[in-house]
């Protein structure tokens, strides 16, 4: 048996175990400090690993949510918190309720959507990171850099044209800084950044934790917004089923649940198995002794 994934499997374990303990308020408040040897993730990889389970939410919430919503009749508007709006997030929307809600936890984390032709003109890349998106456009490959202003490490991934709502819906709008966006475009990348340039267990874990607890949030807050609704009529059931169904909508845990039933594996399979900083160390310790 493999010994270094003997040992990742079970500093893996350690970590869940007791971070179910603390939320559980189980375990008294001391956290023990990280030593470096704990540090096993590169930043990159977790950064690689939570875009990849963006990707995933967002798309879900575009098609499942928005484009079957819609042929149901329900609307999705910029403005959807205003008391006289009866709709719900756009996805762009979606996402920036994610990401404000991880500010508000105590992950450093940050999670930016930007763009070169974007519809609303904050976000616009500047700088070093408009360089890059270029990059990415011809190329789709992401890019890891460390931001020498905010001293932040960096990663931005591609945002395609997934589905027909993405173009549609920019090619129309009154803002709009383009018209010809096709299926399958580089619209724009998600920038996601972090303080430090490698993880422990627990760090990650904390990471995917605050991205996954943003998406309930965003979430919940439309189905709170839909119970303010004051025309009945209006509102869909709320249950297990989905807007391709009817007028339905998803619970929150539905909705999370069938996020994670479509990342979790993958998400795991990176922990246990990512070529991280650690192994680097214990193979050279290895090959000292
Ligand atoms: C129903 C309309 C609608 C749909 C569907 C939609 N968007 Fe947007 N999108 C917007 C609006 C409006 C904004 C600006 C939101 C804001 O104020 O920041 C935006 C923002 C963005 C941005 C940030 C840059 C900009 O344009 O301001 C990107 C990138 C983006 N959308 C890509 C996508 C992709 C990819 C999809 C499909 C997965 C998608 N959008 C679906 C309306 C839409």
């Amino acid at each position: 048996m493999n010994y270094l994934k003997t040992k990742r499997v079970f500093f893996l374990l350690v970590a869940i175990i007791s971070i179910a303990l603390q939320s559980c308020g189980g375990v008294p408040e001391e956290t023990p400090s990280t030593a470096a040897s704990d540090k096993v993730f590169a930043v990159a990889e977790i950064l690689t690993l939570i875009a990849e389970e963006n990707d995933i939410t967002r798309t879900l919430y575009t098609k499942g949510i928005v484009g079957a919503g819609k042929k149901q009749g329900l609307k999705f508007d910029e403005d959807w918190q205003d008391d006289d709006v009866e709709a719900g997030p756009l996805p762009a929307l979606f996402l920036r309720g994610i990401s404000s809600d991880i500010r508000k936890s105590d992950i450093p984390l940050g999670l930016y959507l930007g763009s070169d032709f974007p519809i609303n003109a904050s976000n616009k890349f500047q700088g070093k990171q408009a360089a890059l998106f270029k990059k990415i456009k011809a190329t789709q490959e992401p890019q890891h850099f460390f931001e020498e202003d905010q001293k932040l490490y960096t990663s931005m991934f591609a945002d395609l044209a997934v589905a027909a709502p993405c173009v549609n819906c920019h090619n129309d709008h009154e803002n709009t800084t383009k018209t010809d966006w096709k299926l399958g475009d580089v619209m724009g990348a998600t920038t996601w950044q972090y303080p430090s340039d490698s993880l422990s267990y627990k760090e990650a874990i904390g990471v995917i934790n605050a991205y996954r607890n943003g998406t309930k949030a965003i979430y919940n807050a439309y189905l709170k917004e839909i119970s303010e609704f004051k025309i009945d009529s209006t509102k869909p059931t709320i249950g297990n089923k989905w807007p391709s169904k009817g007028f339905y909508l998803p619970t929150a845990e539905t909705f999370v649940d069938s996020v994670r039933k479509l990342t979790s594996y993958k998400s795991l399979e990176k922990l246990l198995l990512a070529d991280n900083v650690t192994e680097d160390k214990e193979t050279e310790g290895l090959a000292a002794n």
